[in-house]
């Protein structure tokens, strides 16, 4: 009896992901100067230990103003990558593989945690007193109550993309099996893509080509340095949440962009580049993304990643099996559950119950609990 989709193995390049639950990047807010540390590892060593097959670090930062808070990871210097390096050893010693979010929060950086109010960060609130002038396309703040971005020149530009490279090599020598771009959730990629955000007058500004430019020339360059050998991924916010913004066309546009560039898979999400909403579906309904990832692997012919509210492992095979997506990312879910991918296996093949290598020594407690014996 074959498993179910979800979790069968799926090649990407020379990886082998040994099912297609993975963990969505997640920002912990705990770091101090960019550096991961205890947290991080017990954070994501128990996705690991819970059997998923790709454990995604959280949004990383390609530069100290890239953050998004100062409690933020970086992979800018070499005792963020010794810390990295560390984490990576153990996930993998657990069997999963292991993938990095580059980032940079452009006019959404220097903010609080979200358990301080979120917003933008007063240096009293922040974590070391740190805060900083954020850079962005055009200067234009998120939305009111946020400061006013210095627009960035073609040297910030350059420089930026050059971080990025320089981050994803530091990635490498961390020994990361799957890097992503970050170009979701209204960060500066984002902004670059979204009108709303992208007012520049320069060839980086005005039609779409124009708006893709700089993010692709970023994907490409990262590209060129992340081996042929593994796997690059590239988040978008696959619409912008507004009206007159970012659109499911311009998406299956960018798509094949990045399909060209040797772009792996596309992990479609949404929003981000406002607070609004308006073209975003309802986010309490399971799946509320998968059309996107669906449509985009559709026309682009690229896999993609599902994720929002996935749940329900029925859903979550369902979504494979039907080829929406090609690997479904999981985040809430999974922090109530880091078991979850070892539970949704049984449900979906009972036949195999009892069979989950349960983390030890948890394994036997779990097992124990579930199914005393008779
Ligand atoms: C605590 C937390 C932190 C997050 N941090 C990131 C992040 O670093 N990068 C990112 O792209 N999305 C981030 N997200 C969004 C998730 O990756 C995911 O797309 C979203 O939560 C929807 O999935 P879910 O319904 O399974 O939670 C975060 C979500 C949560 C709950």
């Amino acid at each position: 009896m074959s498993a179910p989709a979800l979790f069968q193995p799926l090649q990407l390049r020379e990886l082998t992901l040994k099912n297609r639950v993975v963990v969505s990047p997640m920002c912990q807010y705990s770091a101090d100067h960019g550096v991961p540390n205890d947290w991080h590892l017990v954070h994501l060593g128990r996705f690991a230990l819970g059997g998923a097959g790709l454990v995604f670090a959280e949004a990383t930062a390609v530069e100290p103003e890239g953050r998004i808070s100062a409690a933020d990871t970086g992979l800018y210097n070499d005792e963020q990558q010794a810390a990295f390096t560390r984490i990576v050893r153990f996930l993998k010693g657990q069997g999963a593989a292991t993938a990095i979010q580059l980032a940079h929060a452009g006019r959404k950086a220097s903010t609080r945690a979200p358990w301080l109010g979120g917003g933008p960060a007063r240096a009293e609130q922040a974590r070391n007193g740190e805060t900083w002038r954020a850079r962005a396309p055009s200067a234009l703040p998120f939305t009111e109550g946020y400061p006013v971005p210095h627009e960035l020149s073609r040297e910030d530009m350059a420089q930026i993309k050059a971080s990025f490279v320089a981050s994803a090599q530091r990635a490498l020598a961390a020994d990361f099996d799957v890097l992503e771009v970050h170009a979701a959730h209204g960060y500066l990629l984002t902004q670059f893509l979204s009108p709303i955000s992208n007012r520049r007058t320069d060839e980086y500004g005005g039609d779409r080509d124009a708006r893709m430019r700089w993010p692709l020339e970023v994907t490409a360059e990262v590209r060129a340095v992340w081996p042929a050998s593994r796997p690059l991924f590239v988040r978008i916010s696959a619409v912008d949440g507004t009206e007159e913004g970012w659109s499911l066309d311009d998406s299956v546009a960018f798509g094949h962009e990045l399909r060209e560039l040797g772009v792996d898979a596309i992990d479609c999400s949404s929003g981000g580049v406002t607070p609004s909403t308006a073209t975003i579906p309802d986010p309490k309904q399971h799946g509320y993304q998968v059309t996107f990832a669906q449509r985009i692997k559709r026309e682009v012919g690229v896999p993609t990643m599902a994720v929002g509210r996935i749940t329900d492992p029925e859903l979550a095979n369902a979504i494979v099996q039907g080829g929406s997506a090609d690997l479904v990312a999981l985040a809430r879910t999974l922090l109530d559950d880091p078991n979850w991918p070892l539970h949704a296996r049984e449900q979906l093949q009972p036949e195999t119950l009892g069979d989950a290598a349960y983390p030890l020594p948890v394994g036997y407690a779990v097992k124990a609990l579930k199914r005393p014996p008779r």
